[in-house]
């Protein structure tokens, strides 16, 4: 069968990959465009896809030789699974290997916000001169026993919650659309309403699944709930903060610092003022990016082509139903 992968993926989802029953179509430049993107899913049976372009109808009613997706990202809100569901084809993407990566990004944020790191790094680097010890500059806050309130508790936010609660002590309150009582009980984390994670938070870290309806969600009247010295991170999708409220907000005072792994373009462009604020620190969604995660990502993606190819369903399939709808 003929499969389309748009870039190379670390060497073990190769290995797996490498089947005399597998025809990989790759190009040979990873940047191509719509257009010729699609031109390559319409020779294939399935797809392992890295990347941003819309699997959607006019995706489905372009490539209706496509039978399975295997997306190489915990992520799928470049993905209409409604839509898939409706037409059959099953869709898989690459949870838990991630988890500890990316928790380890949101925690790096929290601490370089928090003591301003990003922007003394840069100082140094372009060779600021710090004349003399200043008691009074530079000053961060400190973290412990401080409020950490996780927006979308589920594997990833679990993570941070741990690491914030071994190096912090930190009580966790959380909002999710449902609550995760799993995770309440072995966090002894709280349930509370979006307005108390707002005003309670003072470091607030988002984890939730991205949809359209959440575009800008994190926005000027959010900020204003927020405490004064709090820090807000997203290593989740770049859509949920209003970057403009941000950096107003920022400047208003109504909320401390940020940390942002993901952003909205992505890259950042580089004359948004967030980029100027001593205490925002930007990183280009690094999140799944160690050896270990994006290995156990590329295995993963690979062994759910190899599950379709073989006629059996995608291992970590987002829509199960497909196989019992037959
Ligand atoms: C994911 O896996 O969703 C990461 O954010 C990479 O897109």
């Amino acid at each position: 069968m003929k499969i389309f992968i748009n870039k190379l993926i670390p060497e073990i989802g190769m290995q797996i990959l490498a089947r005399p029953d597998i025809d990989l179509l790759m190009p040979e430049n990873p940047e191509i465009s719509y257009e010729e993107w699609i031109s390559y899913c319409q020779q294939c049976d399935a797809i392992l896809n890295i990347g941003a372009y819309k699997i959607d109808a006019k995706f489905f009613d372009l490539c209706p030789s496509v039978k399975a997706v295997s997306l190489f990202s915990v992520g799928y809100d470049q993905v209409d699974l409604e839509e898939a569901t409706k037409r059959g084809i099953p869709v898989s993407n690459t949870p838990d290997v991630l988890s500890k990566a990316t928790s380890d990004i949101s925690f790096m944020l929290m601490l370089m916000t928090s003591r301003l790191a990003s922007f003394n790094t840069n100082q140094v680097r372009i060779g600021v001169r710090f004349k003399y010890f200043n008691p009074i500059a530079n000053l961060g806050q400190e973290l412990y026993g401080k409020t950490l309130g996780i927006f979308g508790l589920g594997r990833i936010g679990y993570e941070m919650a741990i690491k914030c609660q071994a190096a912090y002590q930190m009580p966790v309150i959380y909002h999710n659309r449902n609550r995760n009582m799993e995770l309440e009980e072995k966090l002894g984390a709280r349930y509370v309403s979006f307005e108390e994670l707002l005003n309670q938070s003072d470091v607030l870290s988002i984890h939730a699944n991205y949809s359209p309806e959440y575009h800008g969600y994190f926005n000027a009247s959010v900020f204003n709930q927020m405490k004064p010295n709090a820090i807000l991170l997203n290593t989740a999708r770049g859509g949920f903060v209003n970057e403009i409220d941000l950096d107003s907000a920022l400047n208003a005072g109504k909320l401390w610092g940020a940390g942002l792994d993901v952003t909205d373009p992505e890259p950042m462009l580089p004359d948004n003022p967030l980029l100027k604020h001593e205490r925002v620190c930007v990183l280009p969604h690094i999140g799944s990016a160690t050896i270990e995660a994006r290995s156990g990502m590329a295995r993963i993606a690979a062994e759910n082509i190899v599950a379709f190819i073989e006629g059996k369903p995608l291992n970590t399939c987002l829509n199960p139903e497909v196989y019992t709808n037959e």
